[in-house]
């Protein structure tokens, strides 16, 4: 499947809303607004594919020191074609160059889809800003069992396989 991966632009939120929405609701994602889309449309890559959106990704910058990888989501109906991973490594490729010093981290029900591609699991609670910030606002908070991971530099991305 051919697909093309851009910055997401204001016109695509319509788009984002409905691809994030199943996702959300489940709480395999955090919910996002669409004023907060609206305010945050730089930090979005999207995936098109024969002029649909059959992906997402965005990031949230804590600080320069702590960027998070954060709505990652692929339409169901185009899973395991590489649209995940090559949203994934365009964000990644991108936040390396503008804050080199960044430690860029994922809190995710899929870690071994994230190990993949050389992110490795830390302890929770070694993210302190995030999970003090945004988790009060999840469904999952009481049962929550996603794991974090962090970026390995050292190691780069791993997108040999596709
Ligand atoms: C996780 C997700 C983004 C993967 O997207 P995708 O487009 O199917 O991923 P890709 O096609 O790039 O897959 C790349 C590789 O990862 C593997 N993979 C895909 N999903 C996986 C998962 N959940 N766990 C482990 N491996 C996974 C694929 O089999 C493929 O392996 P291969 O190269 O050996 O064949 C997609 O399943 C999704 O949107 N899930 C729901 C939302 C979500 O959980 N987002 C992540 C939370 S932050």
């Amino acid at each position: 499947m051919k697909y093309n991966i851009r910055k997401a632009q204001l016109r695509d939120i319509e788009a984002i809303l409905d691809l994030l929405e199943p996702y959300s609701k489940t709480g395999v994602i955090l919910e996002r607004k669409r004023e907060d889309i609206e305010n945050n449309i730089d930090s979005f890559f999207i995936a098109e594919s024969e002029n649909t959106i059959a992906g997402v990704v965005s990031f949230y910058k804590y600080s320069d020191a702590l960027i998070e990888i954060r709505s990652l989501a692929v339409n169901e109906n185009q899973y395991k074609v590489g649209i995940g991973s090559g949203l994934l490594n365009t964000l990644v490729e991108s936040l390396l160059f503008d804050y080199p010093g960044a430690k860029i981290f994922a809190l995710t029900y899929h870690p071994l889809f994230f190990k993949k591609y050389n992110f490795t699991v830390v302890p929770k609670d070694s993210l302190p800003e995030k999970i003090w910030k945004d988790c009060k606002n999840c469904i999952n908070l009481e049962n929550c069992n996603e794991t974090a991971l962090i970026f390995n530099k050292q190691k780069g991305f791993n997108n040999d396989e596709k």
